[in-house]
């Protein structure tokens, strides 16, 4: 038997232990089913309110928690910074303590700036509240439901019946792409490598730093005291990383905070990193390909790919993100009942 959730706020991935990604996978898994369903709505979070407070764009990850809060039969607020009170002045703490004033019991966070979510989960935290805290992307920081729908999509591929971390094991997994500015990658090389998988990253040098090995090392929270080996490898070339590759995740080309020029050209990252199907042809011959989207087009990846249903799960990851922030929402707000 596991042991009961207890995790209030849902942060970073860098202290998860392998029970705990099992049981998002397994209450993912059947929520997964009840989505199948004729009526796709199940009452457990009834009478409570969970709020979006996204102070950056986002098309699927806001659509996508505020669909999964109203198939637990929650009521939602969607706070949008454009016409909110943050241009008359008011602090975001401020804002957030105006949502918790109107019963707000749980709150889905995106922010520009690494930390926003961890502040405004102290600060619930210091008011006693009760208020659980979802990280839905923090600067270059962390995105731990993406990740953990991008788990659960690899884990249900290999065993719809029982999608568990240990499936991974022995897997090799590319990641491919801006990991400099990624909070996908960052969050992913947690749960990716805690399943005993393979990670390659790959990427130019100005995308990938070396020290992305030592950022592991020093973030790395659950590994000693869970006994976690993490193998993570570092390539500044993609056919190493996607030499025999179960699964290559491709991340987009973050155009929005490059701050210099990081890349001579788009053409040219095509050139060395686009992911083709000539390029696949390296990879396992049942090789999935996998992008948190949005896509660049014939950047990261060619229409050819993307489109094929065949080698493509992009699809079937938002699909499976609704199942997946069912779960992080039942089990942080079930801990608050
Ligand atoms: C990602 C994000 O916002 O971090 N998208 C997402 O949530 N699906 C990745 C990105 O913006 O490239």
């Amino acid at each position: 038997m596991s042991p009961a959730w207890n995790r209030r706020h849902v942060l970073s991935l860098s202290d998860f232990a392998p029970w705990e990604y099992n049981t998002v996978l397994q209450t993912a898994n059947s929520f997964r089913e009840v989505l199948s369903r004729r009526t796709k709505k199940v009452p457990t979070l009834q009478g409570q309110v969970v709020t979006n407070l996204f102070f950056e764009p986002s098309t699927r990850t806001r659509s996508s928690f505020e669909l999964a809060a109203k198939r637990l039969s929650a009521d939602t607020l969607n706070f949008a910074p454009g016409s909110s009170s943050l241009t008359k002045g008011e602090t975001i703490l401020d804002t957030a303590k105006t949502y918790l004033a109107m019963g707000t019991d749980l709150m889905v966070i995106r922010h520009k700036e690494a930390g926003v979510p961890h502040a405004i989960a102290a600060e619930m935290d210091r008011l006693n509240s009760g208020v659980g805290v979802l990280n839905a992307g923090d600067g270059q920081h962390e995105h731990p439901s993406q990740a953990l729908l991008d788990l659960f999509t690899i884990c249900a591929l290999l065993d719809p019946a029982n999608p568990r971390l240990e499936l991974l094991q022995g897997k090799k997994i590319a990641i491919v792409g801006d990991i400099l500015h990624s909070r996908v990658a960052r969050s992913n090389l947690w749960s990716l490598t805690a399943s005993g998988a393979e990670v390659h990253m790959a990427a130019p040098p100005t995308l990938l730093p070396k020290q992305f090995a030592d950022y592991v090392k020093a973030s790395d929270t659950a590994g000693s005291s869970e006994g976690i080996d993490r193998k993570l490898f570092i390539h500044w070339e993609l056919e190493p990383a996607l030499q025999a590759a179960d699964f290559v995740m491709t991340l987009r080309l973050q155009k929005e905070r490059m701050t210099s020029h990081l890349l001579p050209s788009l053409r040219e990252y095509y050139q060395h990193f686009g992911i083709t199907r000539e390029r696949l042809q390296q990879c396992q011959p049942h090789v999935k390909v996998m992008h948190p989207g949005p896509t660049n087009r014939g950047v990261e990846i060619t229409s050819d790919i993307m489109d094929d249903p065949d080698m493509s799960l992009i699809a079937e990851q938002v699909t499976n993100g609704v199942a997946v922030r069912m779960a992080l929402l039942y089990l942080m707000g079930g801990g608050k009942a």
